[in-house]
C-alpha cells in the first residue's frame, strides 16, 4: 500500500530532506523565464545532497540519467527526482495546438494524443507534463488561449479528463505513461483585458460555476499534480490563495497530489505587494498549500527556517511532502529510478504511425467557416490553383508555440500537402506575397511583424490572376500566440489584409485558410471571401490535413470552441453570458449592446459547416416535468440532407430561467457525434438528470432549484431548437 510506502520513507526524513522535497530546479538556463541565480555547480551539489525533489527541462535519456544518478548515488536517503517539461501537445510528432485540437470535438483522438505525447515524452526520460492547460478563456486577446479549450467550462472540462486519462493511463507505474497536471490554479484565463499575468476580478460566483469545473473533473479523474498561477484573484495571489489550495482542492474535493507552483510565481507575490520578501513568501505559499517551489528559490532557502521560528508547522511540511512521495511511488519511480530513462522504448517507438495519428486528428480540427456557393471542395474543373500568403509555404508556423522537441520547419506546409496529394492534371502555383514575421523568432523575445514590406504583392497578383481558384493561408506566426504573447489587436496582422484584398481585386475565387491560435477578427473577410477554413497551427502534419478537407478526402466535422467577434471591442466575447436587465431593445440605444457594431459573435461557439446539410428536426422532451431524483430524455432527428456522408456534432444547452443568482443564457450540457449517409436521420437522445441542473448558488452550493428550464439542441450555440421543462422539488 502507497500510504504505508510514503509514511515509511516520511519517516527516516530530516527536516532539510523533507524541504528538499519541495524545491524543483530547472535544468536549463532562461527557458521559461528569468532563471535563479543560482549556478549549475551549486545546483549540482544540492542534487548530491538530497536537497532537490523535482526538475524541469531535462531532456533526453542521458541527461536524465546523469541528474538522476547524482541523487541516487550521493544523497542519504536516495529518493528519486521527477522530470517535467511543457509537452502541450506533443513531444516530437506535434498535434494540433490545444485550441484546434478541441475544435475536433473528438475526446477519444484527444485521449490517444495524449498516450502518444506521454510516450514519446517518457521514452525521452520526462516522466511529468505541465499539461493540460484547462484555464476556461474567452479573451482573445490572450496569448495563451491557445494552450486551453477554449470558453466553456463543460466542453474543458471534458478535454481535461481525457487528456489526463491519455497521459497518465489507468496505471501511472506504466513506463509509457507520465504524470499530467492541471493548470493554473485558478482564474489566469481570466486576466483583466486580455493581458497576461494580470489580476483577475472575478467574484466566488463565476469561480465556481465557470472556472473551478474543469479543475473539479481534473482532481476526480485522479491527475497527479497541479499547478498553481501567477495572477492574483480578487486581491489574492493564485499561488498564495489558501481557500482555493488548501480548502477547495486538497478538503473539499479530498484531492491527494500535490501543486508546484508556476515558474518563481513564489517569489513573486513580491512584486504582486503581498510579501515583503522571499521569506514571507514562501510562509504565505506553503501555508496556503503550495507544495513545490518551481525554480523560485523561496522554500530552499527559508523553509527550514520558517518552520524553526513556528511560521510553517512541521504537519504542513510533511502533508506536502507525503503528497510528492505518493506521486513518486505511484510513477514507480521508487522501484525503479530510471523506469524513464529507458533507451529500448525510444527504439520501440513508431513515429510514422504517430504521424498517421497527427492527420487524423489535425483534420478532424479544422472548421469550414464559410463555404459560398459550395467553392469547397474543390471541384474537378478547377485546373490552375494559386497558393499564396506568408504561411503558405510555412513549414514552422504550423507547429505553434510550446512545441516541445518539436523541429523548427517540420511541418508539411499547405503547399506541399497540396502538391503531394492533389491530381497531376492540376496546374499549382506558388507566391509568397509578403512576410508575416521579421527577423529572430523565439519563445522568450517579442516577435517583429512586417507592416510595410509589400513588395512581393506584384507576383502574388500576377500569380492569382492567372488561376481557376486561389488558396490563400493568412492568419499568425506561431509566436503570435502563447505565453506573453497578449495583442491589442486581433486581425490578420501586418500586410495580410492589404495583400487578401489586392489579390480579391484580380480574383474572387478565393478559399481563405486561416493559421493560427486565438479567435481572429476577420469580418472584412466573412463578407466578401467565398469560402474560409479554420486551419488553425495543426502541427506535424498540417499541410497534408488542410488537403485533406479541401479536396473532399475529409468533410470537415470541427466546431469553434470559442467565440469569433466582429471587432476586438467585444472581447471577452462567449455564448455563456449572462442576460442581463437589458438585453435587447433594437429600436433605441439604451440596451446592452453596442452602437457601431453588433453584440454577438461573427462565429459563435459550436459552429462549424460541412459539405453536406443537417436538418434538426423537433426538439421532443420525454415530460414537461421533472422530479428531483428523475430525468428526463430530449430527443431530435437530425437527418444528412445533403449529397455525401457527414460528421455532425449534435449539442444541448440548458437555461435556468429563474435562480438565486443570475444564469447563463445557455450553457453546453452534452454533445454527440452523429455520422449520416446522405438521406439518412437518426433520433439523438440526451438524458438530463438533475445533477445537471445544479449550480453554485446563492446558498454556496452546488444545487439545482426548481423552476423553469429551458432545453436547447442544435449544430452551434446560436442556431438551436428549442423547449422546456419544469423542475419539481
Ligand atoms: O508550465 C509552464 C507554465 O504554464 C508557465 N510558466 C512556466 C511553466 C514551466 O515551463
Amino acid at each position: 500500500n502507497v500510504e504505508i510506502k510514503v509514511d515509511s520513507v516520511l519517516a527516516l526524513m530530516t527536516l532539510e530532506e523533507k524541504v528538499g522535497q519541495l524545491v524543483q530546479y530547472n535544468g536549463s538556463w532562461d527557458l521559461t523565464g528569468p532563471a535563479s541565480q543560482m549556478n549549475n555547480k551549486q545546483k549540482e551539489e544540492n542534487l548530491k545532497a538530497g536537497k532537490v525533489g523535482a526538475m524541469l527541462n531535462v531532456l533526453s535519456v542521458e541527461a536524465t540519467r546523469e541528474a538522476q544518478k547524482l541523487v541516487m548515488e550521493n544523497s542519504r536517503l536516495k529518493i528519486p527526482l521527477m522530470f517535467g517539461y511543457d509537452v502541450i501537445h506533443g513531444y516530437t510528432t506535434i498535434f494540433p495546438v490545444p485550441l484546434a485540437e478541441t475544435a475536433s470535438w473528438d475526446l477519444e483522438a484527444m485521449k490517444r494524443t495524449a498516450a502518444i505525447a506521454a510516450l514519446e515524452s517518457a521514452a525521452n526520460g520526462v516522466n511529468w507534463t505541465f499539461s493540460p492547460m484547462i484555464d476556461v478563456s474567452r479573451d482573445a486577446r490572450w496569448g495563451r488561449i491557445m494552450e486551453g479549450s477554449g470558453e466553456d467550462p463543460f466542453l474543458t472540462a471534458k478535454v481535461a479528463v481525457a487528456k489526463i486519462k491519455g497521459y497518465q493511463s489507468d496505471d501511472l507505474s506504466n513506463p509509457k505513461s507520465i504524470a499530467a497536471t492541471a493548470k493554473h490554479f485558478a482564474g489566469y484565463g481570466f486576466g483583466e483585458a486580455g493581458r497576461d499575468y494580470n489580476t483577475v476580478h472575478i467574484g466566488e460566483n463565476e469561480l465556481h460555476n465557470t472556472i473551478l469545473p474543469p479543475f473539479k473533473a481534473a482532481a476526480e479523474a485522479g491527475v497527479a499534480t497541479f499547478m498553481n498561477a501567477f495572477n492574483d484573484i480578487d486581491g489574492t495571489p493564485a499561488t498564495g490563495h489558501k481557500i482555493l489550495q488548501r480548502d477547495v482542492l486538497k478538503r473539499d474535493w479530498n484531492w491527494d497530489g500535490f501543486i508546484v507552483s508556476d515558474w518563481g510565481s513564489i517569489p513573486e507575490m513580491i512584486a504582486h505587494g503581498f510579501a515583503k520578501d522571499k521569506m514571507q513568501a514562501a510562509q504565505i505559499a506553503l501555508n496556503a498549500g503550495s507544495d513545490m517551489d518551481m525554480e523560485g528559490g523561496a522554500y530552499e532557502s527559508s523553509l527550514v527556517e520558517l518552520v524553526e521560528n513556528d511560521k510553517v508547522t512541521l504537519d504542513y511540511i510533511d502533508d506536502a511532502v507525503k503528497r510528492v512521495l505518493r506521486v513518486k511511488f505511484k510513477l514507480g519511480l521508487f522501484d525503479d529510478p530510471y523506469l524513464y530513462s529507458n533507451v529500448e522504448l525510444l527504439e520501440e517507438i513508431s513515429f510514422e504511425e504517430h504521424k498517421n495519428v497527427a492527420r487524423d486528428v489535425a483534420k478532424k480540427s479544422i472548421v469550414l467557416l464559410k463555404n459560398e456557393n459550395e467553392l469547397l471542395p474543390i471541384k474537378e474543373s478547377v485546373k490552375k490553383i494559386a497558393v499564396i500568403g506568408p504561411l503558405a509555404d510555412d513549414k514552422d508556423t504550423p507547429i505553434g508555440n510550446w512545441r516541445a522537441q518539436g523541429e523548427a520547419n517540420s511541418a508539411v506546409s499547405l503547399l506541399e500537402g497540396i502538391q503531394a496529394n492533389i491530381n497531376e492534371n492540376v496546374a499549382i502555383s506558388y507566391a509568397k506575397g509578403a512576410d508575416l514575421g521579421m527577423g529572430e523568432r523565439s519563445f522568450l523575445m517579442p516577435l517583429k511583424i512586417n507592416e510595410t514590406d509589400t513588395s512581393g504583392f506584384q507576383e502574388a497578383i500576377n500569380t492569382a490572376s492567372e488561376a481557376d481558384l486561389v488558396i490563400m493561408a493568412l492568419g499568425e506566426d506561431a509566436f503570435q500566440t502563447g505565453e506573453g504573447r497578449s495583442q491589442v489587436n486581433v486581425g490578420i496582422a501586418g500586410v495580410q489584409q492589404e495583400l487578401l484584398e489586392e489579390i480579391y481585386k484580380v480574383n474572387k475565387n478565393i478559399v481563405l485558410v486561416l493559421i493560427n491560435g486565438r479567435p481572429l477578427e476577420i469580418t472584412w473577410a466573412s463578407e466578401n471571401i467565398p469560402a474560409i477554413v479554420e486551419a488553425w497551427q495543426l502541427g506535424s502534419e498540417s499541410g497534408n490535413a488542410i488537403a485533406d478537407v479541401l479536396l473532399g478526402n475529409y468533410n470537415p466535422s470541427g466546431k469553434l470552441p470559442v467565440s469569433f467577434p466582429r471587432a476586438v471591442g467585444q472581447e471577452p466575447l462567449y455564448y455563456n453570458q449572462k442576460s442581463t436587465g437589458r438585453p435587447s431593445n433594437p429600436e433605441h440605444v439604451t440596451y446592452s449592446g453596442y452602437t457601431d457594431e453588433k453584440k454577438d459573435a461573427l462565429y459563435p461557439f459550436g459552429f462549424g459547416l460541412s459539405y453536406t446539410t443537417f436538418e434538426y428536426g423537433n426538439l421532443e422532451l420525454s415530460s414537461e416535468e421533472m422530479n428531483n431524483d428523475q430525468s428526463i430524455q430530449a430527443s431530435i432527428t437530425l437527418k444528412n440532407t445533403g449529397d455525401v456522408e457527414g460528421k455532425e456534432i449534435a449539442q444541448l444547452y440548458l437555461r435556468d430561467l429563474v435562480a438565486s443568482t443570475t444564469r447563463p443564457v445557455k450553457e453546453l450540457k452534452g454533445f454527440e457525434a452523429v455520422s449520416l449517409a446522405p438521406g439518412e436521420s437518426k433520433t439523438v437522445t440526451f438524458e438530463i438528470d438533475e445533477e445537471m441542473l445544479q449550480f453554485y448558488n446563492a446558498n454556496r452550493k452546488w444545487e439545482s432549484e426548481e423552476g423553469e428550464f429551458e432545453v436547447f439542441i442544435g449544430g452551434n450555440s446560436n442556431d438551436l431548437k428549442k423547449a422546456s421543462f419544469t423542475l419539481k422539488k
